[in-house]
């Protein structure tokens, strides 16, 4: 079986095929590695892993992290969250409405992750789809105006507050969080730009889902900058829709994407996914 690495659009994506993670040289770790570092999002085809193999593979790019909403982790491996509609007896297997909102993963932590890897086990026939923002891209197309005026802005980031308005947005349906989990909580606060550490490329690093201030600056103003700057990055010029396939890992580069699920017919279709979340550094 030879690895091929084939791109997937002109500004972010590339998909590896002819490849088992289960077994993987030390060579091909290296060229996936690669593959990550220029495409920001590869997506892995035709993978079959049990849990313990996709957390094998998930931690050859570093230690994991835990989401805080353990309810919707596998009981038996809490490094993995499971996104699903699907449920027995009555009790929901996973968060059924995770990610509508564009974020970069778990950015409310003071040290957010580097990586996720999400791996399709169900897909739905239509719907459901993940999009992907390159915010490489977004960066480098900004004017210098704005570029000066963001440089040194440092932003905050809160994941109770992201909580509560997805609740809401559910009609409250979703889990409520424990005092415990509310407790570990604190917002972060990020370079509004911040340098990747591997490649040295500077992205932009603000979002719709967790970034709700910007430090020394009113409310009402930084809600405009924030938007103008995350709506700036999702443009089409920018962006990659993923279209599951069963069986697809999908990684993506928390430090440099943003990504967004899109809703699919709950009443019709099943959507079961595992995620693993790589741990990263402080950004800077
Ligand atoms: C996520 O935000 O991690 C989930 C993305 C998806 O379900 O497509």
């Amino acid at each position: 079986m030879s690895m091929e690495i084939n791109s997937l659009g002109p500004v972010l994506g590339a998909e590896v095929v002819g490849v088992d993670v289960r077994d993987l040289s030390a060579d091909g770790f290296k060229a996936i590695h690669q593959a990550h570092l220029e495409h920001c999002v590869i997506v892995l085809r035709d993978q079959h892993l049990t849990p313990e193999e996709h957390i094998a593979f998930s931690r050859r790019f570093g230690d994991l992290d835990f989401q805080v909403l353990d309810q919707y982790s596998l009981p038996e491996h809490r490094e993995i969250l499971v996104l699903s509609n699907k449920a027995e007896d009555g009790k929901p297997l996973g968060l059924p409405d995770g990610g509508r909102r564009w974020h970069t993963d778990m950015s409310y932590n003071e040290i957010p992750p580097l990586g996720s890897l999400l791996y399709g086990l169900e897909i739905p026939p239509e719907g459901g789809q993940t999009k992907f923002a390159n915010m490489y891209a977004a960066y480098d197309a900004l004017d210098d105006e704005t570029k000066q005026r963001i440089d040194g802005l440092r932003a905050v980031h809160d994941y109770v507050h992201h909580y509560k308005d997805a609740d809401a947005k559910s009609g409250g349906k979703r889990a409520k969080m424990t005092e415990e989990q509310m407790a570990s909580l604190k917002p972060a606060v990020h370079p509004v730009v911040r340098t990747h550490p591997e490649t040295g490329r500077k992205a932009l690093y603000v979002d719709q889902g967790h970034t709700i201030a910007i430090e020394g600056m009113a409310d009402a103003d930084a809600h405009v900058l924030i938007t103008s700057l995350y709506e700036h990055a999702i443009q089409p010029q920018f962006t990659y829709t993923h279209t599951w396939r069963r069986f697809d890992v999908v990684f993506w580069d928390n430090r440099c994407v943003l990504h967004q699920a899109q809703p699919y017919d709950q009443t019709k279709y099943i959507r079961h996914m595992h995620r693993t979340t790589v741990k990263g550094t402080r950004p800077v």
